[in-house]
């Protein structure tokens, strides 16, 4: 029976704010619901698991190129891809209470009136019956809201990748099997609380549409379930903590004809990290009819014609870096003292080196700062000189920095340093002239 990681959501909301990876938004103002800021470390873990993300789709591989697409599109746009026809979750309102809430998450949420029971639980309760309530976020475009025209702010990145369709298949040269990636922000008001980031109103996604011939829909399905599964486990999680799931027909999205989401095993339990769903021709389909573009293959050898199928393997930004976090945070002992530490992988940690001078005297300072401008030229490397140099090294264990370098009065000497891993608390002596090259190799064995 795999067992979730030793984290719980609190200790992982704790640990962000207490060291600014990620913070309640606006919460001067007392904070918004379910939206979240990140900060100075959580940019940089964000950063990393978005650039990975990037390495696997675009420089591993020379079958997908990179896209960048307009958060507000035409409206049409949404009538073409079911989302405002489709978009929507049931929700029940309290007369009692007068909350809102989604119908098919009663049972995870507090009563209004009673936070012990849920919503319809208490003889107080007054629920109406559910009503379907869009999630798409509208605006206007225009200084003058009344005559300006309705647009919404894009639930998924996915349908910028389908209007461009097109311009990408000419300008790129491409025949499918072939992909178009785009990473971005989406929004949908969701009203169920969130579980800290795991559902927001506003996320990033990191969403491919791999176009490809219809009869090999099935092939490249299964492709893509295999690929994105082991991304995650290659970037250091538990494999036993990840399961893939295939939706049942009645949990299909519109657009779906098979759908599977890679779970992970959050603090609250098996949930969805990301979708790889089989689209069909759905998508082309549909914008070739409302926009009336010919949204097809051609192929000049064959002659043949095809609108493309399209599996799309769609992940969320936040929810990984949630997953990564709760995987590697762990809790042990050194010298009686507990310690908190996240263990994560090198290629996602905020920070890959922090250079600490033992004392702050004795020319110790300056050989330190010497060492952190030659190493912060090839990696994100931080200069810490304050405080014990137990608290630095928990400080740099909290935020998951695989390696720290202290110089000491032997450095001065000799000029050689000790390198101490995060993991094993090894502590190894290294020449400075060395230094670059032997942190490059062990951050990343297989580039060095
Ligand atoms: N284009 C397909 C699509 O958008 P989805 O399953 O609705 O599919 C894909 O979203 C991924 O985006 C999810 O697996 C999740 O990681 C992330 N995601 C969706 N809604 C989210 C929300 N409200 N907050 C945070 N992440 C979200």
């Amino acid at each position: 029976m795999p067992q979730p990681s030793v984290a719980t959501m609190d200790k992982i909301v704790s640990l962000c704010k207490r060291r600014g990876f990620i913070f309640p938004a606006s919460e001067i103002y007392g904070g918004i619901a379910n939206t979240y800021d990140y900060g100075h470390y959580g940019v940089l873990l964000k950063n990393n698991v978005v650039a990975e993300w990037w390495r696997a789709m675009i420089q591993e591989r020379d079958d997908i190129v990179a896209l960048d697409s307009a958060i507000i599109q035409h409206p049409r746009t949404w009538e073409a891809s079911g989302h405002l026809a489709g978009f929507t979750d049931p929700l029940v309102d309290c007369r009692t209470c007068k909350q809102r809430f989604r119908a098919d998450h009663l049972d995870q949420v507090p009563c209004g009136q009673k936070p012990s029971k849920h919503p319809g639980e208490d003889a107080v309760c007054d629920l109406t019956e559910a009503r379907e309530f869009n999630l798409m976020f509208e605006t206007t475009i225009g200084p003058v809201k009344e005559a300006g025209a309705t647009v919404y702010l894009r639930p998924e990145t996915a349908q910028g990748i389908f209007l461009d369709f097109k311009q990408v298949l000419q300008f790129a040269r491409r025949k499918p099997p072939f992909g178009i990636a785009q990473v971005g922000k989406s929004f949908r008001n969701e009203i169920t609380p969130g579980n800290f980031i795991f559902r927001t109103l506003e996320f990033e996604q990191m969403e491919m549409e791999y176009f490809v011939p219809p009869d090999q829909a099935q092939h490249w399905y299964e492709h893509w379930l295999h690929e994105r599964f082991e991304w995650y486990v290659r970037l250091g999680i538990e494999r036993e903590r990840l399961r893939l799931r295939a939706h049942d027909p009645d949990e299909l999205s519109h657009y779906s004809s098979g759908t599977s989401d890679v779970e992970y095993l959050f603090p609250i339990g098996w949930s969805e990290l990301e979708g790889i769903a089989n689209r069909g021709n759905f998508d082309l389909t549909q914008h070739a009819k409302h926009s009336g573009e010919r949204l097809e293959f051609n192929d000049p050898q064959s002659g043949e014609r095809y609108v493309p199928h399209v599996i799309e393997p769609a992940a969320g930004v936040g929810r990984s870096v949630l997953a990564f976090l709760c995987d590697a945070y762990d809790e042990d002992e050194i010298g009686g003292e507990q310690r908190t530490v996240l263990r994560l992988h090198p290629a996602l940690a905020p920070v890959k080196v922090a250079v600490l001078p033992l004392l702050r005297k004795d020319g110790q300072p300056e050989l330190a700062r010497e060492v952190y401008e030659r190493l912060r030229r090839s990696m994100k490397a931080e200069y810490d000189e304050g405080g014990a140099i137990g608290r630095r090294y928990r400080r740099q264990d909290e935020i998951g920095t695989p390696f720290a370098v202290t110089i000491d009065h032997q450095s001065l000497d000799d000029r050689t340093v000790t390198v101490r891993d995060r993991d094993t608390l090894q502590q190894e002596r290294v020449a400075i002239d060395e230094l670059p090259a032997r942190l490059l190799e062990r951050l990343d064995p297989a580039g060095a």
